[in-house]
């Protein structure tokens, strides 16, 4: 942990003074960490580093949908469950794939496997709802998705291949 705070130190040492330098120093602390999210003594480090309150580091954390509180997989499925996604079937195929990876959405809308290789979440809308039902797997999005294809997409990456 100790090497881990240094490293914290040395992210917002790189900062410090930037605009928006809280914002820079979250994403990097993300997107250095094991599981790509933000830990709560991580957060608690950034606070005090910067001489800020704490809850103000933790509403920038939790406005911004990009930030993690909770460790992700390596690979994040996000299906949409906005109106037209929803009536064009999307529930089903977000059954679908918590099934096949053996795994149930907690309270925030989101699931880990146990072996950190696919999280799960959703989202209310992509903002091609013409193209529904639509599904992002780490970021590249696909329409008209049907539960056929998205198994045949999971199944190559649990194979290790690429999507
Ligand atoms: S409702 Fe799914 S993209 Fe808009």
């Amino acid at each position: 942990m100790i090497d881990r705070l240094r490293s914290i130190d040395a992210i917002v040492a790189s900062r410090r003074g930037e605009h928006g330098a809280l914002l820079s120093i979250l994403e990097d602390v993300q997107r250095t960490s094991d599981h790509n999210y933000l830990k709560g003594e991580e957060l608690a480090h950034v606070a005090r580093s910067l001489g800020l309150p704490l809850s103000q580091v933790y509403s920038v954390a939790t406005f911004y949908a990009f930030f993690n509180l909770k460790p992700q997989g390596e690979h994040v499925i996000t299906v949409c469950r906005g109106t037209a996604c929803h009536t064009r079937g999307s529930k089903p195929l977000l059954d679908t794939v918590l099934s096949h990876l053996g795994v149930t959405l907690s309270d925030d809308g989101s699931a880990t496997t146990e072996d950190y290789r696919f999280t799960v979440k959703t989202v209310a809308c992509f903002g091609q709802c013409a193209l529904a039902p639509v599904i992002a797997i780490d970021e590249v999005i696909h329409s008209k998705v049907r539960e056929d294809q998205l198994l045949e997409l999971v199944r190559s990456l649990q194979q290790g291949g690429e999507e």
